[in-house]
């Protein structure tokens, strides 16, 4: 509660590398407490597929900050519609993922989707899973967690997600990608991934999810 009386809206900030399991925590701390969800890197996965489906370059800030303006994206049971099409699936590739982390290095491109993050600060209270989300979009949160594990053990989970699906996946390969867009994220001028100073560090290369979330969980009912 503020000191004049308005109540604030709680927000959960789980930032971390690709892979380390933010999405699947994010999502079940959300389901258990009865909160919101903003899965930040979906508006940039968005933008990426939506810029790549209209012939803009990945680079021209001034078309994706136009684009990124004029789109309608809707989050509603599990799946993600944009100007009334479905990209669900559209925006997980791989390939989506790392078109996603070019226009993400964008200064612009994020000026202009701030607002829109904040928008989902809703009552009860929130869960954002991205990057920045507790060092730019949500500075005041109070839980801020930043969820790490190695770039080997995040490789394997995705490897193995992807052959649970039947696709065909080069361990290296994704090593690579994973490394390469870590490196792009933690490396750029503006928003880079890194923990919030007041950020609690779970390293998950050796947890299970549920240990993950019994973690946030407790982190949430001390503050
Ligand atoms: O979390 P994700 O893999 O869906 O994110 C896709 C890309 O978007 C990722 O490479 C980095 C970028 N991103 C970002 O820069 N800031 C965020 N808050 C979320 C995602």
């Amino acid at each position: 509660m503020k000191s004049d009386g308005i109540a604030v809206i709680p927000v959960v900030t789980i930032d971390g590398p690709s892979g380390a399991g933010k999405g699947t925590v994010a999502s079940l701390v959300a389901d258990a407490k009865g909160w919101h969800l903003l899965d930040s890197g979906a508006l940039y996965r968005i933008i990426a597929v939506a810029g790549l489906a209209k012939g803009i370059d990945l680079a021209d800030e001034a078309s994706l900050v136009a684009l990124s303006e004029q789109l309608d994206i809707v989050f509603a049971d599990g799946k993600v519609t944009v100007d009334g099409a479905d990209l669900t699936d559209g925006i997980r590739t791989e390939e989506a993922g790392n078109s996603a982390s070019q226009v993400a290095a964008l200064p612009p491109v994020r000026g202009a989707i701030l607002t829109l993050q904040q928008s989902f600060r809703k009552a009860p209270g929130l869960v954002a899973d991205g990057r920045d989300m507790g060092t730019v979009v949500f500075p005041d949160a109070p839980v801020k967690v930043f969820l790490d594990a190695s770039a080997e053990a995040r490789a394997e989970r995705r490897y193995n997600q992807l052959k649970n699906k039947g696709l065909g996946v080069n361990l290296r390969a994704l090593l690579e990608q994973i490394q390469e867009r870590d490196a792009r994220d933690r490396n750029r001028a503006v928003a880079p991934l890194k923990p919030a100073e007041d950020a609690l560090i779970i390293d998950s290369t050796h947890m299970s999810i549920d240990e993950v979330v019994a973690t946030v969980m407790a982190q949430l009912s001390i503050t």
